[in-house]
Parts: structure tokens; sequence; C-alpha cells
């Protein structure tokens, strides 16, 4: 393995994640943080702009003329009560580092010292330093803010840590990384009578219970083998009497796939059901859904110099071309809509299998921070290299 980081660029990330993971801030409230970065980044020389999508960061080094790339991390936590013991445990509590997003944060600060002080590229690099990565769509929020007509970028590549995935090795997919997350809410509007007299009423259970399992179809029945997507309800409100027929019940639930036109389907399709399955029933039904995150499709050539960047760090037989993708979601999906790119998971099992993300017993493994800065100089290098024609 071919780390380039120095060993105090090293110690510096240990140090910056650590004092990250001790003082983690929640979605759109990441001042501190943001401080650190902006302080660190204009200590080497980097311009910076700050406040776009609220707490953003975006410092921007350029050296000669050439391309110009976008190196994204996420710099906000969870609202997840840590169960760790160590000296660098959260001190806000209630509040957590539990996905990594403090060790993201510290390497691509580090690999913004060793670019700073080498520069050995030619063209621009903005290290974009992004808020709310959870739930809160803070990549929406920069893009919205104008991030790549304010910092133009011709690609724009993310990292994300991955348990399950041994420490020295990197995993990354031509195509779908993570699924599209929508969300949906019905309304079933019957008429409530008493539990003893239905005739009397129209009852919204029965026509909600055949919604349920009728929406289990659409992945089943109405859509190819080879298209992945889940519809799974999560929520059923109505009723508060042993012996009154509501008159309406609310069901929520979530829609998770990777290919656009599956989504589109799914939403038709989901619509047209319950629409269908009311009426049968006599009942009517109101449908709101909502697509909350794309899904993050990575785009081809980026991949291959995510693979070159990666290869040249930890060997070609550590690095995973064609992984099945994950149905979790990830508001990098907004920036690779906007930006050719490539997202990639870096592995994060130790000696010591990594607890899952979101878990009150996971914390960042720090052996990966240098594999991760590395990759991230290595990219520069390959995508903005000195004999690479400019353009
Ligand atoms: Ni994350």
């Amino acid at each position: 393995m071919s780390t380039t980081i120095e060993a105090d660029i090293e110690a510096s990330m240990i140090a910056w994640r650590r004092d990250l993971h001790a003082h983690p801030e929640l979605a759109f409230q990441e001042h501190r943080t943001a401080d650190l970065v902006a302080k660190e980044l204009t200590g080497m020389g980097i311009s910076v702009v700050r406040g776009l999508g609220r707490t953003g960061v975006v410092g921007t080094l350029t050296t000669g003329a050439g391309p110009s790339i976008g190196l994204r991390a996420d710099m906000d936590a969870l609202p997840v009560l840590e169960l760790n013991e160590a000296p660098h445990r959260s001190t806000h509590a209630g509040v957590m580092h539990a996905c990594g997003h403090d060790g993201h944060t510290a390497m691509l600060l580090g690999a913004a010292r060793h670019l700073s002080s080498k520069r050995d590229f030619s063209g621009t690099v903005h290290f974009i330093f992004q808020p709310a990565e959870e739930n809160e769509g803070g990549g929406r929020a920069m893009v919205e803010d104008g991030l790549f007509e304010k910092f133009p970028c011709d690609a724009v590549f993310g990292m994300h840590n991955w348990p399950g995935l041994p420490a020295g090795r990197f995993a990354v997919n031509y195509g779908p990384m993570m699924a599209a997350l929508d969300t949906f809410e019905v309304t079933v509007q019957g008429k409530g009578s008493h539990a003893a007299m239905p005739e009397r009423g129209i009852d919204p259970f029965t026509a909600v219970g055949q919604i349920i399992l009728g929406l289990q179809t659409i992945p089943s029945r109405m859509l190819s083998a080879m298209d992945s997507a889940i519809v799974s309800i999560t929520q059923i409100h109505g009723g508060d009497a042993w012996n009154v027929i509501p008159d309406s019940v609310v069901i929520r639930g979530t829609v998770r796939c990777f290919d656009p036109l599956v989504q589109d389907r799914v939403e038709h399709a989901l619509r047209q059901m319950v629409a269908t399955l009311a009426k049968a029933h006599g009942a009517t039904a109101a449908v709101s859904y909502t697509r909350r995150y794309p899904p993050t499709v990575n785009s081809r050539p980026e991949v291959e110099r995510a693979i070159a960047a990666a290869k040249s760090v930890v060997g070609d037989e550590a690095v995973t071309v064609g992984i099945p993708p994950s149905m979790a979601s990830e508001d990098f999906a907004f920036m690779l809509q906007q930006r050719p790119g490539a997202y990639i998971w870096l592995g994060a099992d130790g000696h010591k299998a990594c607890a899952p993300l979101h878990n009150p017993h996971y914390d960042f493994n720090d052996e990966t921070l240098a594999t991760g800065a590395s990759y991230w100089i290595s990219l520069v290098q390959t995508v903005l290299s000195r004999a690479a024609k400019p353009g």
C-alpha cells in the first residue's frame, strides 16, 4: 500500500478527527466544525468561501491551467446517544458522529494540506465541505446556492467509509451506488359508522388492507425482475375506539430504487393502485408522494479515474469494481445530478469489525485516514495530471 500522506499530516488528521468526534453538530448547525475547517484551510493558503448551504465551506486551490475538480466531504452528525467509552467520545449528549463524517472531514483537510504544500497538479481543486447530509439534504442546499456556478467543476467526487469492507480496500460501481429515497402518505377517506353496523358507512380499514397488499405487487408484478425496488409501509394511523369505524385512515411509507425510470413507474403505479382499490370499496384516497433524494449514480469516465486513483493507493487487487449497491441513500446524488462524478466506498473494518453506520457503538476507524486522504491526492494527480492536456 503506497499512501502519499506524510506522518505529520496523518497525526493532524487523527487530532482533527477526534476533536470533531468530541464536538458533533447536527444538520445545518455545523458552526464549530465549519470554523475549524475554514481556519485550517486558510492556514494552508487556500482561499475560503463560507455560507453556501448555510454552514458549508468551500476551499479553492489553483495551480497552473487545467480542468477543475470538486472533492466533497460531509460534516454533520446524527441524533444518536453515543455508547463508546473512548477519550474522544461525544461531549454533546444525544449527538454523535455515528456515520464517520468526522473522518470524512479530516481526510479532505489532510489531502488539502498535502496538495497546498506540494502543488503537484495543474488545474483547480475545490474542497467542498458540505453540511446536513443526514435527512436534510445539505448537498441540495449547496447546489441551490449556486455551488457549481460559483465554483465551476468539470467533475465532482465523493467518498464514504464503509463498515463490512476491510480497511485498505475500496469498492465502486459503474452506475448506481445508493438508492433514491421517496416517501409517501396515503389518506383513505371512508365514512365513519358504528362498528356493529358497517353497512351504514364505508370502512377505510378494509380498503387500506387491500392497498397495503396491493402495493407489494408493484415490485413483484409490475417491474422486471432485473429492476430493483422496495415499497415499505412503515406507519398506519386510524381509529380510537373498539366500536367505531373511523372516517379515515392514514398510511405512510418509503420507496427505494436506483433508476429514475423505475422511480416514475413505481410512483405512477402506486397512485393508480391506491385510487382504484379505494374506489373499489367506495372510499376515496389522497396521495402525497415526495422525492427526497435521487439515486447516487456514477458516470463511467469518472469511475475509471476513481479506480485508477484507488489502485495507485492500495494496489489492483484491493479495489472491487462491481459491488451490490446499497438501498440506503446519500445526498451527494444532488451533486451528481449536476456534474459527472464518482462516489466510492472506503473499507472501514480493522482487525476488529467496525460497528454499523448509525450504531451507538460506531467510531470512525483512524487507521483508514491515510488511505482515504491518499486517494484524494491520487485522484487530483490523475484528473489534473501535469501531463494531461488542459480542458
Ligand atoms: Ni454518512
